[in-house]
């Protein structure tokens, strides 16, 4: 699907965040720009909105690798593994050894090989202008029929 603008994505995003349960794992793929942090962000400030707590500013992880958010039940962790190169090293984040369930928003999941039962994988690439986006979204578990939703 071709994304207009940044009002348009966050339309999507309150689409996803209304479904976003504990267990459930976003993939966000794409080149450097293309958006990934920008779909985080209304990701969390709208389930901020739903869940009726003050919205937080919601910053790239590059360096950090993580950041994460307590909104109401739910727990977001939000990883940007661009600076993970070998899979040892993504193996000692241990991002599904803990027990209890988060929400896990991932850019650059590339070297994650863990099956995963309700994972939403999102294609982001550059459209015709500065403001347009392609989307491709790929569902698993309860995420399957997803792309036909939005
Ligand atoms: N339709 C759109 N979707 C996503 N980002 C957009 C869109 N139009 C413009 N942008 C801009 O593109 C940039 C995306 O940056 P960012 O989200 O940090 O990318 P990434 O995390 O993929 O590196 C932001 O400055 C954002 O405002
Ligand atoms: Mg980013």
């Amino acid at each position: 699907m071709i994304v207009k603008s940044l009002d348009h994505l966050n339309i999507i995003s309150k689409t996803i965040s209304q479904k976003l349960e504990n267990g459930d794992c976003v993939f966000l793929i794409g080149e450097i720009g293309v958006g990934k942090t920008t779909l985080t962000r209304y990701l969390i400030n709208n389930l901020q909105i739903q869940k009726k707590i003050k919205e937080t500013a919601v910053l790239s992880p590059t360096f950090n690798l993580l950041y994460e958010y307590e909104i109401k039940d739910l727990k977001i962790m939000h990883y940007d593994l661009y600076r993970i190169k070998k899979v040892n090293e993504l193996d000692h984040l241990g991002i599904f050894l803990e027990n209890e369930k988060t929400v896990k928003i991932i850019e650059w999941p590339d070297l994650i090989k863990t099956p995963l039962t309700n994972k939403l994988e999102i294609h982001l690439e550059y459209g015709k202008n500065d403001n347009e986006r392609k989307m491709n979204i790929h569902g698993s578990g309860k995420w399957e029929e997803f792309e036909n939703e939005v």
